[in-house]
């Protein structure tokens, strides 16, 4: 990720985290530079810091540990079973001041209990909210919420929790959570697109507000393979398949090696992977050179055995795979050193392909140009906002049908916990 100087706001959060051992979550609107805050957090903070976030993508973006893999919980509910913690596990929640949680939206109550008895065990402060680790989250409860379980889970969450949000976790009866919002919106230049995106996400579209919207993006997108957020995973594939075959030659597939810890569901890029000359693909990493970033999409130019040239604004690059390495925090008693190890491998060309991209997938992303597709029907709160929230601008919005008012989710709980947090703020 690119680093631009930090606002004056950022700064002020910035400054907050390392000031105060407050547990402190980081809200505001897409694009107010949560993610870029946390970056610098990463590379400047005097603490012991470790980061973490739900999902694996979500955990590589930030140079992070998924959640479940640094407290080695096992997935799916924990309810009030008793928690094992590993010793090396334990070595570590030992060591830190903070710990840190991108993506927080997407983090469950039960997982936000499990994290505090973690840390009291580990920690022998079994009387003290997260053992007396300060808690710094990253989030916006507007964008997308945790995935809902099976019907059991549900239930559970229903019986035992006012909702499925990590806000309503039972620790945060028993210790306060500061609530600090970035307000300038960094991804938008446009005030009119910016108003109209905050009424998306409040729930609070007009007809003249979609009039707008539906007007701008009623158009044919341009035959330049313009990338297409879609609802649904299905979509995307079949979008990406049928792009790939309208295209002449033949493909290559390119298959990932794996090696050591890094099974589960959280790969980071297809394991097959198939391309041909003149495929739309989007850069999964950095490139240490500069030459592209994470999200910089471009096209394949050849196909060379196994070598691949990507030409990106008018200039060819030859890509080779990569490894991402999974990492694992180790604490050393002899050094009283806090080390991050690499556990596992997965090496694979840093490419997918890019016609188009599920919503929640592009959570965090930012694009000058989409197609949203909301097929049949928005089946989540905050989708709809995530989607549009991407641009850069409304000239680079299409639609592939207009919206309709009920496209337009927002979470009655997410409403409830910012006016309880806004009258807390008040008193
Ligand atoms: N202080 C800043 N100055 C200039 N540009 C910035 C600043 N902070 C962030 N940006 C840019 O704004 C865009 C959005 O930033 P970022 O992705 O950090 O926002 P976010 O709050 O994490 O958004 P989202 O909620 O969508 O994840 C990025 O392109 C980033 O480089
Ligand atoms: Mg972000």
């Amino acid at each position: 990720m690119d680093r631009p100087p930090l606002s004056d706001e950022q700064q002020r959060v910035f400054d907050l985290i390392e000031g105060t051992r407050e547990h402190v979550l980081v809200t505001g609107r897409a694009g107010t530079g949560k993610s870029t805050l946390l970056n610098h957090l990463s590379w400047n903070t005097e603490k012991q810091i470790v980061i973490s976030a739900p999902t694996g993508v979500a955990a590589l973006n930030v140079g992070g540990q998924t959640i479940h893999s640094l407290f080695g919980l096992p997935i799916g509910l924990i309810a009030d079973h008793e928690i094992e913690l590993r010793a090396d596990v334990r070595k570590v929640l030992n060591t830190i001041d903070t710990l840190v949680i991108d993506e927080v939206s997407m983090v469950n109550a039960d997982l936000m209990d499990a994290i505090d008895r973690s840390l009291r065990i580990a920690r022998h402060r079994k009387l003290e909210p997260f053992g007396g680790v300060q808690i710094v989250l990253f989030g916006d409860p507007y964008q997308l919420p945790p995935v809902p379980g099976d019907s059991e889970e549900r239930a559970y969450f229903a019986d035992r929790y006012r909702s499925m949000w990590f806000f309503d976790a039972v620790v945060w009866q028993q210790t306060p959570l500061r609530i600090v919002e970035l307000t300038q919106v960094h991804r938008q230049n446009d005030d009119q697109f910016r108003y109209m995106l905050n009424a998306v996400r409040f729930g609070q579209v007009t007809k003249d507000i979609a009039d707008v919207l539906n007007e701008a993006g009623a158009r044919t997108p341009p035959d330049d393979g313009t990338m297409t957020l879609a609802t649904r995973n299905d979509a995307v594939n079949r979008i990406n398949k049928a792009s790939l075959e309208r295209l002449p030659g033949r493909a290559l597939t390119a298959k990932a090696e794996v090696s050591g810890e890094f099974g589960g569901r959280a790969y980071p890029a297809d394991v097959e992977l198939q391309l041909k000359t003149g495929a739309q693909v989007m850069f999964l990493r950095n490139d240490a050179d500069s030459r592209w970033v994470n999200g910089t999409v471009g096209t394949v130019t050849r196909i060379d055995g196994t070598k691949v040239r990507v030409e990106v604004d008018d200039e060819e690059h030859e890509v080779e795979p990569v490894a991402w390495e999974k990492y694992r925090y180790s604490y050393s008693t002899e050094s009283k050193q806090l080390t991050k190890d690499v556990v596992g491998e997965f090496t694979q060309f840093p490419l997918r392909l890019a016609w188009a991209v599920t919503i929640h997938k592009s959570q965090g992303q930012t694009y000058e140009k989409a197609v949203v597709d909301l097929g049949h029907r928005v089946f989540s709160a905050g989708q709809t906002y995530v989607a549009l929230s991407r641009l850069t601008s409304l000239e680079g919005l299409y639609l592939t049908r207009p919206l309709r008012p009920s496209d337009i989710i927002v979470d009655r709980d997410v409403l409830d916990f910012m006016r309880r947090s806004r009258e807390g703020a008040a008193t």
